[in-house]
């Protein structure tokens, strides 16, 4: 870290050193806003703290949170592997207007072991992520429920690649009032498409190269949204073909839904959303598609059925 940043940063390892260096903003009323995040922090995090000090202002407080929450992990995921680059993290925060690194270790956030009551998702948690990671929702809710405890943040900012996380917070700070505003931040991409994740430094360079079939799907699908959720699907489909026949990468779900994750409409906003293990390493995906110029044709079927 430069001396610049490392002066204006505070690295909080607790919850008592978090409250300490939020109180000045606290006393003037400044907002406060945070930046949830697991570290290994990519140029797609930077975006989001750069965000999250734009709605701070000058006034307000960004708190970016590094914590690899145990909860939201299964037995044989990469818990253990998963990348931890704390210095790197705080150049990253320091640079893009951080004032708070909250790094809190596994027993200050579950001081008592494992909580005993903790967030449960709803139905949306049991599909697409919940449906291969039935425990994961409900480990990430329960920490972001934390954090929003710990923090009281005004706001917090998430990146929509993670689109099933955002679409639960959202609700989950909806359904149970927690008076702070869940933004989603738009994904932020290599410049061959790969949308950007700490995980995609397990890709070796064949499966770096193989995993840009994702996005490649997904800008077919996009632009095929004129004609339909099921032309879509059959765009999308037709990038992943090569390296499904050669079996680089498996295919878990391809799907469009209604914004809220709800069933595909026949017109109007959609998201269109992919999963898919390249290697070891599961990747995921997707991005918002307008079906509104397939309105012509819903309006065309729906006046012939009257
Ligand atoms: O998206 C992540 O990095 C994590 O799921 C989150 C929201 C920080 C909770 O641990």
């Amino acid at each position: 870290m430069t001396a610049a940043t490392a002066a204006l940063l505070v690295v909080a390892g607790t919850r008592a050193e978090l409250a300490a260096a939020l109180a000045p903003t606290r006393a003037s009323g400044g907002p406060v806003v945070l930046v949830p995040t697991m570290g290994a922090l990519h140029e797609g995090h930077a975006t989001l703290v750069a965000e999250a000090r734009e709605r701070a202002g000058a006034d307000g407080a960004v708190v970016v949170s590094v914590f690899v929450n145990p909860l939201q992990f299964a037995a044989g995921e990469d818990l253990d592997r998963y990348p931890r680059t704390l210095e790197a993290d705080l150049e990253v925060c320091g640079a893009h207007g951080a004032d708070v690194v909250f790094v809190p270790a596994v027993d200050e956030v579950y001081p008592g072991g494992d909580p005993q009551v903790t967030v449960h998702p709803g139905p949306l948690g049991g599909v697409l992520e919940g449906a291969a990671r039935p425990t994961h929702f409900a480990g990430v809710l329960t920490v972001v429920a934390k954090l929003f405890g710990l923090v009281s943040p005004d706001a917090a900012i998430f990146g929509q690649k993670d689109y099933q996380q955002l679409a639960l917070i959202h609700r989950m700070a909806a359904d149970l009032c927690l008076g702070v505003e869940v933004v989603g931040a738009p994904t932020v991409r290599e410049h061959d498409g790969l949308a950007l994740s700490s995980r995609n430094r397990y890709l070796d360079p064949a499966q770096r190269r193989t995993a840009t079939a994702l996005s490649r799907a997904l800008a077919a699908g996009s632009a095929a949204a004129q004609d339909g959720a099921e032309a879509v699907l059959a765009a999308a489909h037709v990038e992943l073909a090569g390296p499904l026949a050669e079996g680089t990468l498996a295919l878990d779900y391809l799907t469009v839904t209604d914004p809220d994750l709800g069933p595909a409409p026949d017109h109007g906003a959609a998201r269109l959303l992919v999963a898919a293990r390249v290697g070891t390493t599961r990747l995921l995906d997707n991005v918002p598609l307008d079906l509104s110029a397939n309105l012509h044709e819903y309006l065309h079927q729906t006046q012939g059925a009257r």
